[in-house]
């Protein structure tokens, strides 16, 4: 089949190279020409593990290619996926002007019958405006369906879960259009979920919000088993073997981040706002998961007292391992709070370290390994649970810092041997 995405970010080049991949012929378009310029000359501007071998293989094969242009991409494509951003607005509701925009170029070089994919994640009911964007624009009165498809793929991992989906949910109003997308998806071997496009659009925003709920419940846990010496991390594992609670998303910790779940959450808030439901659930949801932030710093006083003047090392600075993202990472916000202190900070992570530059220019000190982060630390903290901070050689650390005061905020340790090994040791919960 001939597909168009629209937008290159982790979603859309994810899902051009993966469809081209499967044997299909794409056009990935972007308005940002530098961006398609990079990917032309064979770059990936984005950290995700394959990512940058999957778009190259696919390029060589004569299956992928980069248009700076929508109208480019548009004819001749059958299929047309919006896979554009829609960033938080001030008020927490999702910026839907991207998708707008585009949905009006589609409509614009439309020159026959099209299947439009919904995939960017929006509100629900966003499809209604997109169908009438999409007739207000259709010049050429060319027939068209709209599907929402949306996506499930975790950073990290996007290609293996975009490859192996546990699910592909597939909102869609037309026979014919149902017909194509079943033949486009059904080769990857996932439950298909059809349904109308409104349940499908809440389908995203549900799941998200539900995961971000299961990591809030484990960390409102985790303050009750801080209160009667309890461990979270055993309670967690009672409780994950009872099939209709699952082990996944329960480790307590500094709480969640990403480009995802917080603005997921706030957005599923505003938008049952509107709707007439006041979402009392995913507020506390939300409240939670800012007091796991504040709860490392008080940890950090309670061990230190005083953080003025003080040099914190931190490790970890993406939002979860094996990402260079620190979109709404906690560690950022953290580290925010430390500097108001007076802290000073000196700061590793194996990928994000450039990113956090962006964000604190010369306020933090960036190491180059975790040793030089503990040198001289009054108190280390560990915010992304990274492979390489498990292996340590702990009693080196300890012999580097100036106090051996330990807050791990994501419990890769073990306080037993953290206590045996002379360090001042704090988890999350246990
Ligand atoms: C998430 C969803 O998993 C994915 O389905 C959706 O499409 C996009 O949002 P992602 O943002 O890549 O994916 O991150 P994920 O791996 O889900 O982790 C989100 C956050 O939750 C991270 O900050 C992580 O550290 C945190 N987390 C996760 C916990 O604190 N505890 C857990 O048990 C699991």
């Amino acid at each position: 089949m001939n597909l168009c995405i629209i937008g290159t970010g982790y979603v859309g080049l994810v899902t051009g190279s993966c469809l081209a991949e499967r044997g299909h012929q794409v056009t990935c378009v972007d308005i940002d020409r530098d961006k398609i310029a990079l990917l032309q000359q064979g770059q990936v501007p984005i950290f995700e593990p394959g990512l940058e071998e999957l778009v190259a293989k696919n390029v060589d094969a004569g299956r992928l290619r980069f248009a700076s242009t929508v109208s480019k991409g548009v004819r001749g494509a059958q299929v047309v996926f919006i896979t554009v951003g829609t960033p938080p607005l001030p008020d927490g509701s999702a910026d839907l002007s991207y998708v707008e925009a585009v949905s009006g170029q589609i409509a614009k070089a439309m020159d026959g019958y099209k299947v439009i994919v919904e995939k960017s994640t929006v509100p629900v009911n966003t499809g209604e405006w997109v169908k009438r964007t999409l007739r207000r624009h259709n010049v050429n009165g060319a027939e068209f369906d709209l599907v929402s498809i949306p996506e499930f793929l975790r950073e990290g991992s996007a290609i293996a879960d975009f490859m192996n989906p546990s699910r592909v949910v597939i909102g869609v109003e037309s026979a014919r259009a149902e017909v194509i997308m079943r033949g486009l998806f059904q080769p990857f071997g996932a439950p298909l979920v059809v349904t109308d496009i409104k349940s499908a659009e809440l389908i995203k925003h549900a799941s998200n919000c539900f995961l971000a709920m299961k990591i809030s419940y484990m960390n409102a846990i985790a303050a009750i088993c801080e209160a009667v010496d309890a461990d979270v991390t055993k309670v967690a594992e009672g409780m994950g073997y009872d099939r209709r609670i699952g082990r996944d998303f329960l480790d307590a910790g500094v709480g969640y981040g990403g480009s995802c779940f917080p603005k997921d959450v706030n957005a599923f808030i505003r938008i049952a706002q509107e709707l007439g439901y006041d979402f009392r659930l995913l507020k506390a949801v939300e409240d939670i998961n800012q007091e796991q932030r504040e709860r490392i710093i008080r940890k950090l006083k309670e061990a230190l007292w005083v953080l003025k003047g003080k040099t914190i090392g931190i490790l970890g600075l993406a939002f979860k391992p094996n990402t260079d993202d620190i979109r709404e990472s906690p560690a950022i916000d953290i580290i925010r709070r430390l500097l108001e202190e007076g802290a000073g900070i000196k700061a590793y992570d194996p990928a994000a370290g450039e990113n956090a530059r962006g964000v604190f220019g010369e306020a933090i000190t960036l190491c180059s390994s975790p040793q030089e982060a503990a040198r001289e630390a009054h108190g280390l903290v560990i915010l992304t649970e990274w492979d390489e901070f498990r292996s340590l050689n702990l009693s080196e650390i300890k012999g580097l810092m100036a106090s051996p005061v330990v807050i791990d905020g994501r419990n890769i340790y073990d306080p037993r041997e953290m206590a045996r090994l002379g360090f001042e040791y704090r988890g999350v919960g246990r």
